[in-house]
Parts: C-alpha cells; structure tokens; sequence
C-alpha cells in the first residue's frame, strides 16, 4: 500500500506552509516511502545528532542557519547531542574561529526551539521517554538504549531525519516502530562471565560485528548496572548497524529457526587484544556521558588522588549533569585533583590535540578514535585507568 497522506501533511509538502517546512517534509515522506510506510505517526521526542562543528561543517550550519531565517521551529520535545567543546570552558586548544562557528551551530538549534541539552545520554535527565512512546532519535547509542530498556520505539535516524521529524513532528511508520519488525532474528549464547562495564562494551561490540542489521536475543548474560547498560549500547553502535536487542532466560529450541552463536572468554579476549594495553598519557571518560552518579562516585575518588605530572584525565558529560555537579561542589574537587571535566562536549568529535597514549574504558571511544587520529589506544577499567593517571596526594 502507498504512502498516505492527511490533508494537512500534503499541504506542507506542497509548500503552503513555507520553504522551510516543504524542505522537511520532503525528507520525512522520502524516507517513508522508500521504507514501505503506509502513513505517518506522530512522535513524542525527538533527539538530534550531528552538533559537532568537526562533523557537519560550513555547509551544516549554514543549511541550520537558512532553517531559522525560514521561520522553520520544532513541534515537539528536542534535545541534541554533544558538541564538539565545551563551550563555557577556555584552554581546549581550539582556535577562535572553529569556538565561533560551534557556538552559531549551537544558538541555530536553540532558535530552531532545541534544548541546548549536547548530551549523548538524553535518557537520563533531559528526555526520559514515557514507555511505549515513539520517538525519532539520532545518536545510534541512545536508540539502542530506549528501544532495548525503556520499552520506547524509535528508528536510528540521521541527525537530519532527526531535526526533520522533530519539526513536522511525525515520522514515517517503518521498521523498529512496527511490533513485528522488533522480533530476533538470531540468538547469542553468551558463556563468558563478564564482570565490568568494559566487559559489557566488548561484549556489545563484538555483537555489532556478528549480527548486522539482524536483532539479536541475547542469552545467559544481561547488564543491570547504568554503566554496563551504557557500555553495552555504545559498543553495539560503534561496530553494527542493529537498533535494539532482546534479552532471554530461556534457551533456544529446535523450532525458533533461529542460528545461535557462541560468545566466550575468547571472543571477548580477542577484542580486548585489538587495543593492546600500554603505558597511558592520557584518559578519557564518559562516552556516553557519564551519568550524575558516575560524576559523583569519580569525585569522590579525586578526592584523595591527583593527576601526575606530564598526564591527563578528561571527563565528559552532559550540561545538566554539570550543573547539579557544580552546585554540589563536585566540579571542584574534580579539578583541585588536576582532572578535567567538560559538559556538552564529545571527547570523540573534537579536535583538541592531547599527546600521546590515549587510556578509555568506552570501547566506542577507542573505535573512533583509532579509526579517525593517529593516537595508539589502551582500553581498560575505569579504576585502573584513573590509577594509571592519578597518585595519591
Ligand atoms: Fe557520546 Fe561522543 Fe561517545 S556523542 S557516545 S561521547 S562518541
């Protein structure tokens, strides 16, 4: 069955409402109908990626720019992702004119009706969806979070399918916001005991690499902590293309028909191999950002420790989160131990220029950033990356 259309949706697609809104609806119905939808639904929120200067560039933020000049504004609920900086912190060696255009790309979303929120973890403080909600969410990590733990529906969209959906509002009915586009298609028995969230990151990016676009149901191991849950998530986008997973108890019998694969103690050594350990410069957390606890429980640690000399440790996480944190005085324990902590900000999409041997405990940071700077990488646990960096005072 075709696309159809309400009366309203086909008067902005013939312009009626403006150059602007016809530019979106294009888009949205374009990917509608290429996808086999039958009609539009309406969306609860939505959440943009793609806010890094580093990424989208002039030709980004002027096509952001020309939206605001149009009048065009969002109809419902929208955060974005991270930046590519700290905007209210200096020293992050960039120059003025890329600090410049980051914050127009910024202020364009803001007059476009976004919340200036540049988080990777909307789910956490800035955009809860309701369970069962459908959404549009950009941010591969972030959907396969809401579509595999708060029960909500939404595509991995682009972050201008995103920004399209958020203006008129609706996105097509396709793929994962269909019941029966959300069933497994393979099974992974996991036969490993994982013990960190690190072990999760690996285990979901080994996952990616496995399954493809198949959604996998996952036996004999689930994470229950938030860090596990968002390590499992990043490492499942950093390497696949699946937008949600299934967890099950049960075996699989002889007549689900599904092909099930092995993960062991190997399969995750392996992975763990690829990003050798060696002797680190330079840590970076939080990707996703770290959460308000997870800011908490490191300054707590900072507490009694202090960087050494000629390291670094960066935190990254999201502008409420700071916020909080700062009031409670967790900033500055944090950077009375020499650490670093930045909001909105992604330690991936940016061009600060830190020397030397990069430690993280996301396994998407060290898949980016081995894919895109010519660092070497360490991946390890949080705790013994931190001692890797800090001393006792
Ligand atoms: Fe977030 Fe940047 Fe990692 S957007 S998931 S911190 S790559």
């Amino acid at each position: 069955m075709l696309l159809q259309l309400t009366k309203d949706e086909e008067k902005i697609l013939d312009g009626e409402k403006g150059e602007g809104l016809r530019k979106m609806m294009k888009l949205i119905v374009g990917l509608a109908t290429i996808s086999g939808a039958e009609k539009l639904i309406r969306i609860e929120s939505a959440h943009i990626s793609g806010i890094s200067y580093q990424n989208i560039g002039d030709e980004g933020l002027s096509f952001l720019e020309w939206l605001v000049e149009e009048g065009v504004h969002v109809s419902v609920p929208t955060t974005i992702n991270p930046a590519a900086i700290d905007l209210y912190q200096q020293g992050q060696d960039v120059d003025d004119e890329f600090y410049k255009k980051q914050e127009r790309i910024v202020n364009a979303y803001i007059k476009l009706g976004a919340k200036p929120t540049l988080s990777c973890t909307p789910y956490f403080l800035d955009n809860v969806p309701s369970p069962g909600a459908h959404l549009a969410w950009a941010e591969s990590s972030a959907v396969i979070y809401a579509n595999t733990f708060l029960n909500a529906y939404t595509n991995k969209e682009s972050g201008l399918s995103a920004l399209a959906a958020a203006v008129i509002g609706k996105t097509g009915y396709y793929g994962l916001h269909i019941d029966e586009n959300r069933k497994p298609k393979i099974a992974i028995k996991v036969v490993t005991v994982l013990s960190s969230s690190l072990d999760f990151g690996i285990l979901g990016y080994r996952i990616g690499e496995l399954v493809g676009d198949k959604i996998p149901v996952i036996i004999g191991s689930f994470p229950k902590t938030i860090p596990e849950r968002k390590q499992f998530v990043a490492g499942l986008s950093a390497s696949g293309t699946v937008g949600m997973v299934r967890f099950s108890n049960n075996l699989i019998s002889s007549k689900d028909r599904i092909d099930v694969i092995e993960i062991n103690d190997k399969e995750i050594s392996d992975v763990r191999s690829r990003f050798a350990s060696l002797d680190i410069d330079v840590v970076y957390l939080g990707c996703p950002h770290l959460s308000l606890a997870e800011v908490r429980e490191l300054a707590m640690l900072l507490q009694k420790r202090k960087v050494k000399s000629g390291k670094s440790l960066l935190l990254y996480t999201s502008i409420s989160a700071y916020k909080i944190a700062n009031e409670e005085g967790l900033v500055r324990i944090i950077e009375n131990s020499g650490a670093r902590i930045f909001a909105g900000a992604c330690p991936v999409f940016n061009p600060s220029k830190y020397k030397g041997i990069i430690g993280t405990d996301a396994i998407k940071t060290a898949h980016y950033l081995k894919a895109t700077k010519s660092s070497q990488i360490t991946i390890s646990n949080t705790m013994l990356l931190i001692e890797s960096v800090t001393e006792m005072k």
